[in-house]
């Protein structure tokens, strides 16, 4: 992984001038505490699967159990977790800008867990779970044997409460991420691949709407092109030493 990155000075004035900064995240932030990305290839148990095939409501009608048993051990991974460094960089770096924004694309929660408040979740919380008919959110079910289980109050299937391909976003969290996006000066896009809309779209809204846009991810992306400042790094390693310029 490319490590070479420097901070640059400009970056650190923008940062110190700016208003309103939004942070937008993707797996790449919870790379660093065990948690495999998307779009990188899967280890072990699960390396003969594409995630972005798994994650379809196509996909769970076809096989719920093994959708199920795919969340489920992301899930127990991101039990385990706890947040890494660029996480507890972020609950710092809203101490030192007037207004920050945090839309986050995983359903790891570790933002949360680090510290940060406000979170905007645009795809869900992977611990919650709710039923596939209706939308019931469901904390307890009767123990069981069936794989997935199902809903106490409908009898579909229980599913994980994130959003699958095809499916909509929140809408209060798409709302806030847009006008977020729309009125701040100065973006952050960390860890995530911009593939995935409408989440990729919001960067590129703020550099319409006149913001700096910054990029933080040792690979290029779509946004490279349009990002101000890239820094090629991982998360856990560039954002405390963004901080810490910041702190100087
Ligand atoms: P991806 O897996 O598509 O992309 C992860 C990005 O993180 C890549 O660009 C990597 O280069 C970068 N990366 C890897 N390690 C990193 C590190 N230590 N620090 C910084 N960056 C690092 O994940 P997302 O962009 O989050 O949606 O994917 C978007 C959505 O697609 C996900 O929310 C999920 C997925 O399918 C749904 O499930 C609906």
């Amino acid at each position: 992984m490319k490590t070479q990155f420097e901070i640059p000075g400009a970056l650190v004035e923008k940062l110190h001038a700016a208003k309103h900064v939004v942070v937008l995240t993707g797996a790449g932030v919870s790379a660093e505490s065990g948690v495999p990305t998307f779009r990188e290839a899967q280890t072990g148990l699960w390396a003969q699967y594409d995630p972005q095939e798994l994650a379809t409501p196509q996909a769970f009608r076809r096989n719920p159990q093994l959708v199920w048993e795919w969340y489920a051990w992301r899930r127990e991974l991101v039990s385990q977790a706890q947040p890494n460094p660029g996480h507890l960089a972020l609950v710092e770096l809203a101490k030192f800008v007037p207004q920050l924004t945090l839309i986050t694309q995983n359903v790891d929660g570790l933002h949360q867990r680090a510290g940060s408040q406000n979170v905007v979740c645009l795809h869900g919380n992977i611990m919650e779970t709710k039923c596939f008919d209706h939308d019931h959110p469901i904390s307890h079910w009767p123990p069981t044997e069936a794989v997935p289980p199902t809903c106490p109050t409908c009898g579909s299937l229980l599913r994980p409460n994130v959003v699958w391909f095809g499916e909509s976003l929140p809408m209060m969290a798409l709302n806030t991420a847009v006008s977020a996006a729309d009125s701040c000066d100065l973006f952050l896009a960390i860890g995530t691949s911009a593939l995935v809309h409408p989440a990729a779209s919001l960067p590129l809204r703020a550099v319409e709407h006149g913001a700096t846009l910054v990029e933080i991810n040792p690979q290029a992306t779509p946004l490279t092109r349009w990002a101000d400042f890239t820094l090629n790094g991982p998360a856990g390693v560039v954002l405390p030493a963004l901080l810490k310029r910041l702190q100087a």
